[in-house]
């Protein structure tokens, strides 16, 4: 069998179903769309992915694309009335996307919990953080408020928080913005969730706690078998972390597969982009490929054809099928989906050529 048939294999595996039946968390052809003054903002516009327990998708892309608009439709996070959202989530088999909002709220902290990149978001200023823990465990544990008080002090230890005893005690205006960033995190993680979706978690933390909370996300898995998903703007994050990785771009997927696939053989240009732009610490810069220029589009007015044609340096390599058709979100072997004209021929000549030996 050759090495690319037997990647797909493993692609196609790691993408099927848990042995259990479905994934943990399933979401068909969301759309979140929020109508405004000036248009219909199209955060989300027809996606589609799943989680198995046990493992981890990360999902990429630039400011804008829609990630944070679709962890919150998950959570049932959008004020009401604000967002309009169709398709479907379905959580172990349960559809959210109609549930009423009391019976998602008592979804939330053991069935699925957030991280949100603003912990401010998520704390209570006139609580102080250790009761707002112990509140947070106390709704789906039945234990007395010491046993609590013991594990919301036990997980602010864990997070990084020096003298958590005294700590524990703190109001979040007393944490500096690390400190309410992990404190914050401590909460997500005191019910051992189910599905844990954690959006831009260590973008304001430096180098070391990010890596001890990516660490803590690794042990929660392991121990609880959660389904986890990691949002980030930087692939480096995801690299060694996810099972699979969807790459979006305008509140779409791009690119879907194997973290493997994803890093060893990208398909689409959007994706040869933020690989490019990637820090690398062992290279000169000049070495490197550009970031990507340009911006990307309004989400009121997405280009027509492929949303990445004003970006996308192969845009005029079809005659004019990326500026007309909008390209097909489709399985090109394997698992491995992209959403691109490029034949793959010619897919596979500008990696070898052009991409890879610049990475
Ligand atoms: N409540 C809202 N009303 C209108 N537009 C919104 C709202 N929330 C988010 N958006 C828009 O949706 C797009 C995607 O946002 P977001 O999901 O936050 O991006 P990111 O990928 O950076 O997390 C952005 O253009 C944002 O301005
Ligand atoms: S469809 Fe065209 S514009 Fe879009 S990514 Fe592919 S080559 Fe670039
Ligand atoms: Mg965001």
């Amino acid at each position: 069998m050759s090495q690319s048939s037997e990647d797909n294999l493993a692609a196609a595996a790691a993408n099927r179903p848990a042995a259990s039946g479905a994934p943990f968390l399933r979401v068909r052809e969301l759309r979140v769309h929020f109508p405004t003054d000036d248009g219909v903002v199209k955060s989300v516009d027809n996606l589609s992915f799943s989680v198995d327990r046990g493992k981890t998708l990360g999902i990429v892309g630039e400011s804008g694309s829609g990630k944070s608009v679709t962890s919150l439709s998950i959570m049932g996070l959008h004020k009401r009335g604000t967002a309009k959202i169709t398709g479907e989530i379905l959580l172990d088999g349960q559809d959210l996307v109609d549930l009423p909002p009391d019976q998602v709220r008592q979804l939330r902290g053991k069935r699925m919990a957030m991280i949100f990149q603003d912990p401010l978001s998520a704390m209570h200023p006139f609580y102080t953080v250790g009761n707002q823990i112990v509140e947070a465990y106390r709704v789906h544990n039945k234990v007395t408020k010491a046993v609590a008080r013991k594990h919301a002090i036990d997980l602010l230890d864990r997070v990084g928080i020096p003298n958590p005893k005294s700590r524990v005690d703190d109001y979040p205006h007393q944490f500096s913005g690390g400190m309410r960033q992990r404190a914050m995190i401590a909460m997500a993680l005191s019910c051992d969730p189910e599905l844990l979706i954690a959006d831009e978690p260590t973008t304001a933390l430096d180098v070391t706690v990010q890596a001890q909370i990516l660490d803590l996300i690794r042990d929660l898995q392991a121990e609880f078998n959660s389904a986890v998903i990691i949002i980030t703007h930087d692939l480096g994050v995801v690299a060694e972390l996810a099972d699979d990785i969807m790459v979006m771009y305008a509140g779409r997927a791009v690119e879907y597969s194997t973290a493997a696939d994803i890093f060893n053989s990208p398909q689409h240009p959007y994706t040869w982009g933020l690989l490019g732009s990637m820090p690398r610490l062992d290279r000169e810069r000049t070495e490197r490929l550009q970031p990507i220029k340009g911006t990307p589009p309004s989400l009121i007015n997405v280009p027509e054809g492929c949303p990445f044609n004003p970006r996308c340096s192969y845009a005029g390599t079809n005659g004019d099928l990326s500026f007309t058709v909008r390209p097909e979100f489709r399985d090109i072997g394997g698992g491995h989906h992209i959403a691109c004209h490029l034949p793959a021929e010619e897919r596979q000549r500008i990696w070898d050529t052009e991409i890879r030996p610049k990475l």
